[in-house]
C-alpha cells in the first residue's frame, strides 16, 4: 500500500545516497510495486527519477544508485488515484521543482484542493491525490513561511490517511514528515537519520527506532528528531526502542522467494512465539473474556481467519463469541456496549480497517485486546492490552508465519480460559509446546506430495476447500492463499454445505481440497469426499498421519497427529505450500501478487 523512505546526512555520504534509497526501496517493494521513484536534494536543487515498473528495472533504467546529495526520499507505489505511469509515480514536485513529496495513503479532499490550487495558477503534472501536497507547500512558501511552517500549514489542509515525507531544496538538511493512520517509523543512525513506512526498511541502517504516532508531524535532521502533536513538542528521548529484528531476518537468505522462506521459518517463529508467551497477560485477557457481556473477534484477511479459529475454540468452552470482518465492524456498532470485550487481530497493526474497527468499538466502551506482530503499531497502542506474536518481519504479501503464530497465541488464550474454568489443560499445553517440532515435521513430510498436487492442478480454473468445525477457517485460509498468489479461483465451504449448491460445479478432474484436521468431524467429512469423488472430482486432503482417511482420497498430504490446539496451524502449512508451488508452476511471483498489498492502509 505504498512504501516511503527518507534519509538525511550532514554531508554527501561516501557511498552515494542513491544506493541507500534503492536498498530501502527493495525492502519496501512488497508494499506496492507498480512504480518507484527517488528525489534527492543537493546544492539547492532537487533531482527526481521515477517510472512505472518494479524497483529493480526502474532503478537500473534511471540510475538511482548514482544519485548523491544530503537528503533524499524514495517511494514504491500501489496505485489508488491514477494508473501506474511515470507521471503518477512519486515523488511529486511543486511548480518550482524545489519541493518533493512521497506519500502513502489517500488525500480524500484532493479534488477540491486541486481546483483551488489550479485557480491560483499551479500546474499539475499527474492524476494523483498526492501532488496537491507539493503545491500546497509551495503556496505557503510563496506567502513567506519557512519550510516547516509551510509544511504544517499544508498538512493541516489534508483530510484522509497519510504518511508523508518531504524534502525542500530551500532547507535541504531536513526531511519533513506527518502521519495520520498510515504507518511511519524513524530510524536513528550515526551521523544520519532515516524515516520509513515500516521497520524492515530501516534494518539495514539501524535498529534504534521511534514510532511516529497518529496526528504527529515533525522533521528529522542528520542529528536530531523533532516531533510535535497539535503544536506541542513531544519528548522523543523516552520513545526510542531497540528492535530485536535483524536485517538478515528481512532478507531472502537463499530462498527463491520470501513466501517460501517464511513458510519454512514457521517452526522457528512458532518456537519464539510460544517461548515468549506472557501467561499472566493471557490470563488477564482470559478472565476478561469469561466475564464479558459480549465477545467479538475482529480482523482482516488471514487475521480474520485466525480470529475464526479463536471464535470456534471459545464456543467449545461455551463463550459465545462473534467473529466480525474488520471492514464490517461499523455496521454492527449498535451491538457494542460497555462490558463487552473484543480481540483485534492484525499482524502489522496498521490495517486501516482494523484500526477503524478498534476505534468504533472503543468509542462504545468495549475493552479491546490486540494480537499483533509489530511492537508500537497503531493497533497495539490504541488497544487496552496487547498480546504479541513473535514471527519476525514478514515480507511476502500473503501471510504465512504471522498466521500460524497468531493461531498459536490464540490457542494459548484458549488454554488460559480453560485453566480458569478449572479444566485439565496438561494435554493441550504439551501440544502447544510440541507445535514447532510438529510444524517442522509437517513441512518435511508434505513437500513431495504438495509439489505433485501443484503440477496436477496448475492448469485448473477453480477449486474448493472443504472442512467442518475447526477445519473451516483452515480451509478458508487455504483458499485465500491460492487466490492471492496463484490467481486460481478457490472457494472454501463448510463441507456439509457443499451439497446445497457448490457441488453443481463438480465434474471430472475438479480439484477439491479437504481439510481433515478436526477429529470431531472427520468421519462426516469423509462422506463428502465420497460424494465429490463419485462425480469425478480430484480429491486432495490434509490427513493426520494416524488416520486411514488417506485411502478415501486421490492425494493425501500427511500431517502429524495432533489435537485442537496444534491441528489448525499444522494443517494450514501444506495449503500455504500448495498455493506457493501452484504460483511457481504458473510462472507467477508469489511475493508480489497483483493488486494486493501487504498492509492495506486505505479503506
Ligand atoms: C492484507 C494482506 C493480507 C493480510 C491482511 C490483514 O490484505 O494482503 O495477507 O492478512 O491485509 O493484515 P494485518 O496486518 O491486519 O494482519
Amino acid at each position: 500500500m505504498c512504501g516511503i523512505f527518507g534519509a538525511v546526512f550532514a554531508e554527501r555520504p561516501k557511498s552515494p545516497l542513491g544506493e541507500m534509497l534503492t536498498m530501502a526501496l527493495h525492502r519496501l517493494e512488497y508494499r506496492g510495486y507498480d512504480s518507484a521513484g527517488v528525489a534527492v536534494a543537493d546544492g539547492g536543487v532537487i533531482v527526481v527519477r521515477k517510472d512505472a515498473g518494479k524497483v529493480a528495472e526502474v532503478s537500473a533504467r534511471h540510475g538511482f544508485r548514482s544519485l548523491n546529495g544530503i537528503a533524499g526520499i524514495a517511494h514504491t507505489r500501489w496505485a489508488t488515484h491514477g494508473r501506474p505511469s511515470r507521471e503518477n509515480a512519486h515523488p511529486h514536485l511543486d511548480c518550482t521543482g524545489t519541493i518533493a513529496v512521497a506519500h502513502n495513503g489517500i488525500v480524500e479532499n484532493y479534488a477540491e484542493l486541486r481546483e483551488e490550487l489550479e485557480m491560483r495558477g499551479h500546474a499539475f503534472r499527474s492524476e494523483t491525490d498526492t501532488e496537491v501536497v507539493a503545491h500546497l507547500i509551495e503556496e505557503y512558501r510563496r506567502q513567506g513561511l519557512d519550510a516547516f511552517a509551510a509544511f504544517k500549514r499544508a498538512v493541516a489542509r489534508l483530510r484522509g490517511a497519510y504518511a508523508i515525507a518531504v524534502i525542500d531544496a530551500g532547507s535541504p538538511a531536513a526531511i519533513y514528515f506527518a502521519r495520520n493512520l498510515s504507518p511511519l517509523v524513524i530510524g536513528l543512525g550515526d551521523g544520519f537519520n532515516v524515516i520509513a513506512s515500516d521497520i524492515p526498511a530501516l534494518l539495514d541502517f539501524t535498529r534504534r527506532v521511534v514510532v511516529v504516532r497518529d496526528g504527529e508531524c515533525g522533521y528529522i535532521t542528520p542529528t536530531a528528531v523533532y516531533i510535535e502533536h497539535d503544536g506541542v513538542p513531544q519528548d522523543v528521548s523516552l520513545r526510542v526502542e531497540e528492535i530485536p529484528w535483524t536485517a538478515e531476518m528481512a532478507s531472502k537468505g537463499g530462498y527463491p522467494h520470501f513466501m517460501l522462506k517464511e513458510i519454512y521459518e514457521q517452526p522457528e517463529s512458532l518456537a519464539l512465539t510460544i517461548a515468549g508467551l506472557e501467561w499472566p497477560r493471557l490470563e488477564t485477557a482470559a478472565s476478561a473474556l469469561l466475564s464479558a457481556r459480549g465477545v467479538y473477534v475482529v480482523g482482516a484477511g488471514s487475521s480474520y481467519h485466525a480470529g475464526l479459529v479463536l471464535a470456534h475454540l471459545l464456543w467449545r468452552v461455551r463463550i459465545p463469541s462473534m467473529p466480525i470482518v474488520a471492514a464490517e465492524c461499523a455496521s454492527y456498532e449498535n451491538l457494542f456496549d460497555r462490558g463487552d470485550v473484543a480481540i483485534a487481530i492484525s499482524q502489522s497493526g496498521e490495517t486501516i480497517d482494523t484500526i477503524k474497527a478498534v476505534r468504533v468499538m472503543k468509542g462504545r466502551g468495549v475493552r479491546v485486546i490486540a494480537v499483533t506482530n509489530v511492537v508500537g503499531s497503531t493497533v497495539a497502542r490504541e488497544c487496552d492490552a496487547v498480546i504479541y506474536t513473535r514471527a519476525g518481519p514478514e515480507i511476502g504479501v500473503a501471510a504465512t508465519k504471522t498466521f500460524t503464530t497468531q493461531v498459536a497465541v490464540l490457542s494459548a488464550l484458549y488454554i488460559s480460559v480453560m485453566r480458569l474454568v478449572g479444566a485439565d489443560t496438561a494435554e493441550r499445553e504439551r501440544e502447544l509446546k510440541m507445535l514447532p517440532e510438529l510444524a517442522r515435521r509437517t513441512i518435511e513430510g508434505a513437500a513431495g506430495t504438495v509439489r505433485d498436487v501443484a503440477r496436477r492442478i496448475k492448469g485448473k480454473a477453480s477449486a474448493y476447500y472443504l472442512g467442518r468445525g475447526l477445519s473451516v477457517p483452515v480451509a478458508m485460509e487455504g483458499a485465500l492463499k491460492l487466490k492471492e498468489v496463484a490467481y486460481l479461483h478457490a472457494e472454501a465451504y463448510p463441507a456439509g454445505e457443499m451439497k446445497h449448491g457448490p457441488i453443481a460445479l463438480v465434474e471430472k478432474g475438479f480439484p477439491v481440497v479437504f481439510v481433515l484436521s478436526d477429529p470431531l468431524t472427520r468421519e462426516k467429512t469423509l462422506n463428502n469426499v465420497a460424494e465429490v469423488r463419485a462425480r469425478g472430482a480430484y480429491t486432495i486432503g490434509t490427513v493426520p498421519a494416524g488416520s486411514d482417511a488417506a485411502r478415501a482420497l486421490d492425494a493425501a498430504i500427511r500431517v502429524p497427529d495432533a489435537g485442537e490446539v496444534a491441528s489448525p496451524a499444522l494443517h494450514v502449512i501444506p495449503l500455504q505450500m500448495l498455493a506457493y508451488f501452484v504460483a511457481v508452476e504458473r510462472g507467477l511471483d508469489p511475493d508480489r501478487p497483483r493488486n494486493l498489498a501487504k498492509t492495506v492502509t486505505v479503506e
